[in-house]
């Protein structure tokens, strides 16, 4: 897919509902839906068995009660722990999703979905591919109709899952993730086949906003969480965020 042959929905829903409920979790996608929220980010990593799971960080301890690595762990033993505890003691017991049950369910609902590839280190290879070659076998029947629009996209800070990524699903959408665009940002995006790219919005600046547009690509900043701010990134040219604020920030944010 060509650089420009491609759009955005405006407002995207931080790891699933922001910070308005447990991130990465069903209780978090139920929480952006119940505030009309029809799109989301989410981030995706391997288990030790190789199977994906939504989770943002690489160890628990933080979202998830338990110590180690979650490569220390197979999906269905992380499915089983507690992601919920240390949001509320009401999300007592939320737990890990397995990616493919929470994309799946995602797309019945008519959920749109940037899934971010997370890959814990050394594991960029094998968590790029996995991811595309689950969510191209999700989507096979949107990819062959061309219906871009429903498809998701596939975002990463890394670039070796990119390209794992591409290997294995091209007709997938990809987006380059870049905390500050380098120099040569356009040569990493090319060297992708990206159509977007996803970067800090306190980095950007109007002129950058202006060469990536201007370039053709989308252009996507996280996590913007104060409307004053997203007004202004819509005005430099930037066509979607995501929001941990889903209580400030609506779906139709204008
Ligand atoms: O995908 C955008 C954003 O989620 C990247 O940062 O750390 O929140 O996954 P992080
Ligand atoms: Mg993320």
């Amino acid at each position: 897919m060509k650089p420009g042959a491609w759009r955005y929905p405006r407002v995207l829903a931080h790891r699933g509902g922001g910070t308005l409920a447990p991130e990465n979790t069903m209780a978090g996608l139920h929480e952006g839906m119940r505030r009309g929220f029809r799109a989301i980010e989410y981030d995706i990593m391997l288990a030790r068995d190789g199977v994906p799971v939504v989770m943002h960080d690489p160890y628990l301890g933080r979202t998830v009660l338990g110590t180690g690595n979650v490569f220390d762990y197979d999906a269905l033993e992380l499915a089983g722990m507690d992601a919920g505890s240390w949001f509320a003691r009401a999300h007592e017991g939320e737990p890990v999703p397995l990616f493919v049950e929470f994309a799946s369910y995602c797309k019945a609902h008519g959920i749109w979905m940037n899934m971010e590839i997370k890959p814990a280190p050394g594991y960029e290879i094998e968590t790029g591919g996995t991811v595309a070659r689950i969510a191209a076998a999700l989507f096979a029947d949107e990819i062959a109709a061309g219906q871009v629009a429903a498809v998701p996209l596939l975002s990463s800070f890394s670039h070796l899952a990119l390209e794992a990524a591409r290997e294995v699903a091209p007709e997938l959408p990809r987006a380059c993730l870049m905390s500050e665009l380098p120099p040569d940002w356009e040569r990493r995006a090319q060297s992708v086949e990206a159509v977007a790219i996803h970067t800090n919005h306190r980095h950007l600046t109007p002129e950058l906003a202006q060469e990536v547009r201007a370039a053709g690509y989308g252009l996507f900043c996280y996590t913007v969480n104060e409307p004053a701010r997203a007004r202004e990134l819509l005005s430099w040219g930037v066509e979607a965020f995501c929001t941990d604020r889903i209580d400030l920030i609506g779906p139709d944010f204008a």
